[in-house]
């Protein structure tokens, strides 16, 4: 058996064992956002729209449901979208009754166009579907053969992933230095990755390092990542934490009491523009004005070359329930009948940011220059 179905045969154990309603406290566990279940053949899940009250692992036997679990955020984070992707892509092969290979490729061509608009902004979407329809294209073989080629592809994608934070993690964890406060912003650990993470991921390597770090959790409105998954990651981790609202980040910039800014990308133009979570663009300012430095962690993948400039960067704005649904004290914090914008990324201008770390090492400014270097490995 495969380790990664070892490890997704303990994941469900776990996640029956520690399902329940209440905050989860499990301390001991391996987790894995996304995974493929050799003995069912379906893509499993954890399902972050329940953490941290619930810890459940959800199940998909049909490529359109990982589609829609995108949009739905059951999955979210660029990296864990890409691998989700990916093991879409190995169910639209399975699903497939195609018995010559130019059907079966115009089957994953119409998955994979199901798949691409399943969430705009993070371009590891659109990276692990045509990583996957180039393996289709180029194949040759029986149809079995590239349905099986298909979820090796997929499990390349997620293994390579891990094996990415780790090491961008490393370069990462350089920058920090003993007794940092570091600011975060929405969420970027294993949950938003296949595991380890970007920023979080750096923040994680730097404490094992055994650098003594305090972390202010941006909490991230309106889907508070920050406040419900990179607390209940940090919390896992036995890392100090406190959570702040994000107007708060400001204040705590002002009065010196932070030394580091760390976010994550879900797409970073060629020249060095980031988009990230809403409210990184505020955030990175502040860093700015107050001469703190602001990383951002960015695997290869997740650097969009063919764009110039992140003004190019498509930014989605989802429903405004999201923003509305928020409760007080019990009771719903705005007027009934109000409406709402939901823009859920903005565009950092690489003015604002100090470097950008990525598993072939740390980039400095001139981006432009740079990024190409880092992006093809010279
Ligand atoms: O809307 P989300 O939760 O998918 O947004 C995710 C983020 O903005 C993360 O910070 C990001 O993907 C970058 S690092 C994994």
């Amino acid at each position: 058996m495969p380790s990664h179905a070892k490890l997704a045969t303990f994941i469900v154990a776990l996640s029956e064992e520690s399902a329940f309603f209440g905050q989860v406290t499990k301390q001991e566990y391996v987790m894995r956002t996304v995974f493929w279940d050799y003995e069912t053949n379906e893509t499993k899940m954890i399902d972050q729209r329940l953490l941290p009250e619930a810890y459940e692992i959800v199940s998909f036997q049909r490529y359109a449901d990982v589609g829609t679990a995108i949009t739905d955020m059951v999955i979210r984070g660029a990296p864990a979208i890409g691998a989700a992707a990916g093991f879409g892509m190995a169910l639209a092969a399975q699903e497939s009754r195609a018995s010559d290979l130019v059907s079966l490729r115009a089957d994953l061509q119409s998955a994979a166009d199901i798949l691409r608009v399943a969430r705009p902004t993070a371009v590891n979407l659109a990276w692990a579907l045509d990583r996957i329809l180039g393996v289709a294209n180029s194949f040759e073989g029986s149809t079995d053969d590239l349905r099986e080629a298909m979820l090796k592809e997929a499990q390349l994608i997620a293994d390579e992933d891990v094996e990415i934070n780790k090491r961008m993690a490393e370069y990462g964890a350089a920058l920090i230095e003993d007794g940092d406060t570091i600011i975060h912003h929405c969420n970027t650990g294993s949950l938003a990755t296949v595991d380890w993470g970007t920023a979080l991921g750096v923040i994680h390597t730097a404490h094992e390092q055994g650098k003594n770090i305090h972390v202010l959790v941006d909490e991230t409105r309106p889907r508070l990542q920050g406040a419900r998954l990179t607390a209940w990651e940090l919390k896992e981790y036995g890392i100090p934490f406190d959570i702040i609202s994000d107007n708060m980040a400001g204040h705590f910039l002002y009065t010196g009491q932070v030394q580091r800014v760390v976010f994550g990308s879900d797409r970073t133009a060629a020249n060095g523009d980031v988009v990230n979570k809403i409210g990184t663009y505020m955030l990175s300012l502040a860093a700015k004005d107050n001469d703190v430095p602001a990383y951002a962690v960015v695997p290869t993948s997740t650097i969009d070359l063919s764009l110039a400039h992140g003004g190019l960067i498509p930014i989605e704005e989802r429903g405004q329930e999201e923003v509305l649904s928020l409760e007080l004290l019990g009771r719903k914090a705005s007027p009934v009948g109000s409406t709402a914008r939901n823009i859920a990324f903005d565009v950092t201008p690489h003015r604002l940011v100090t470097a950008i770390v990525t598993e072939n090492g740390v980039v400095y400014p001139p981006f432009d220059l740079n990024l190409k270097k880092v992006v093809e490995n010279k």
